[in-house]
C-alpha cells in the first residue's frame, strides 16, 4: 500500500500538485496552479472538481457528495468502463462497469510549460475486476489541468484477440439553474430515449431539460455546448474518439431517490457524456490503443 508520504515524495511537485486523505478514507491529488484548482480521487482516477481561476466551477460536484471505499462519487467525473449502462450478459454486474469504484495508481505527474498540471493514473486489477473482464488490456488516465481541464481515457489490448469496449467520462456540469441552460451541437442527431418505454427519435432544435432526461446520443463526434444564462457562459465539451453523447438529468424525483443530490440537487447539475455506447461500442484489436479524449473549456456569453 502506497503511504500518503511516499506519493507526495514521489509524485507531489511544489506548487502544483499534492496528495491528502479526506475523512472517509479516500486519497485525492489536490491540484492548484496558476490556471486553475481541480481535486482527483486516486480510487476511481474520479475528478471531482475542476474550477479555472475566479470563474465558478465548470464540473459539479453534489453537496451532498460521499466519500466512501468502494462508492462512487456523486458529481465530477466518473469513468464508466469497461461497459456503459447495465452488462449486456449479466444484469449483477455494476452498472457502467467497475473502474469508477477501484483502486488506481499514479503512474506520472508533470508541471508542465504552460503552466498546466499533468497526472496520469493506471486502474489496478484485482481477482474481482478479472473475473468481471476476462481480457487483456490496461486502461490509463491521464488529466491536464490548465485554462481548460483535458481528460483522456487510454485502453490498450494487451492480448490476442479483440474484445468490445462502452465507456463513457460521465461528466457533471455546473449551471446557475437547469431552467437558464440549452445544449447545443446535436440537433437533428439520433437518440436512444431511456426515459418510460426506450425508443428511437431525432433531436429537434436545442436541448432545454424541464423533465428528467436520458439519452444516449450515437454517431455523433460533434463539440456540445452548454449555454447558460445565468452565469453568462457556455461550457464547451470538444471530444475525439467518441462517437456517442449521453444527456443526463435524473429531475426531482430520481434525485430525491438516490439521497446523495441533495434538495434540488438536480437543478444545478447537467451530465453530457462523452463515449461510445449503443450503436457506437468500439471493437479494440489484438494489440490495439484507443483513445477518448474529451477538452472541457469555458467562453463568455
Ligand atoms: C447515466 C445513465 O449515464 O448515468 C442513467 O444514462 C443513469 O441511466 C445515470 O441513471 C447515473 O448512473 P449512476 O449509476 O451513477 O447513478
Amino acid at each position: 500500500m502506497t503511504t500518503l508520504n511516499s506519493l507526495n515524495q514521489q509524485f507531489g511537485i511544489a506548487g502544483h500538485l499534492q496528495f491528502i486523505e479526506v475523512d472517509g478514507g479516500l486519497t485525492f491529488a489536490e491540484i492548484s496552479n496558476a490556471h486553475a484548482t481541480a481535486s482527483i480521487a486516486l480510487q476511481g482516477a474520479h475528478i471531482a472538481t475542476f474550477q479555472p481561476k475566479g470563474e465558478e466551477p465548470i464540473i459539479w460536484l453534489s453537496k451532498l457528495a460521499k466519500f466512501i471505499p468502494g462508492k462512487s462519487i456523486r458529481g465530477g467525473v466518473p469513468v464508466c468502463w469497461p461497459w456503459f449502462g447495465p452488462h449486456a450478459t449479466d444484469s449483477k454486474l455494476p452498472g457502467h462497469g467497475y473502474a469508477r469504484t477501484v483502486m488506481w495508481e499514479v503512474q506520472e505527474t508533470k508541471a508542465l510549460a504552460d503552466g498546466s498540471t499533468f497526472i496520469r493514473f493506471g486502474l489496478i486489477e484485482n481477482e474481482t475486476t478479472k473475473a468481471q473482464w476476462p481480457h487483456a488490456s490496461t486502461v490509463q488516465l491521464e488529466a491536464t489541468v490548465g485554462k481548460a481541464l483535458k481528460v483522456e481515457l487510454i485502453t490498450k489490448n494487451t492480448g490476442s484477440a479483440a474484445f468490445q469496449l462502452g465507456e463513457a467520462l460521465h461528466t457533471y456540469f455546473h449551471i446557475s439553474d437547469v431552467g437558464n441552460m440549452t445544449i447545443r451541437g446535436l440537433e437533428g442527431c439520433e437518440y436512444i430515449d431511456k426515459v418510460g418505454e426506450t425508443a428511437r427519435r431525432t433531436q429537434q432544435g436545442g436541448i432545454v431539460i424541464e423533465s428528467e432526461v436520458d439519452r444516449v446520443y450515437v454517431n455523433t463526434t460533434a463539440d456540445c455546448i452548454i449555454e447558460d444564462k445565468g452565469l453568462k457562459r457556455a461550457i464547451r465539451i470538444a471530444k475525439t474518439g467518441s462517437k456517442s453523447a449521453v444527456v443526463w438529468n435524473p429531475w426531482t424525483e430520481k434525485a430525491d431517490k438516490m439521497g446523495d443530490f441533495g434538495p434540488q440537487g438536480h437543478r444545478g447539475m447537467v451530465c453530457v457524456e462523452s463515449g461510445n455506447a449503443f450503436d457506437n461500442v468500439i471493437t479494440v484489436q489484438a494489440g490495439e490503443t484507443h483513445r477518448l479524449v474529451a477538452v472541457y473549456s469555458s467562453e463568455k456569453l
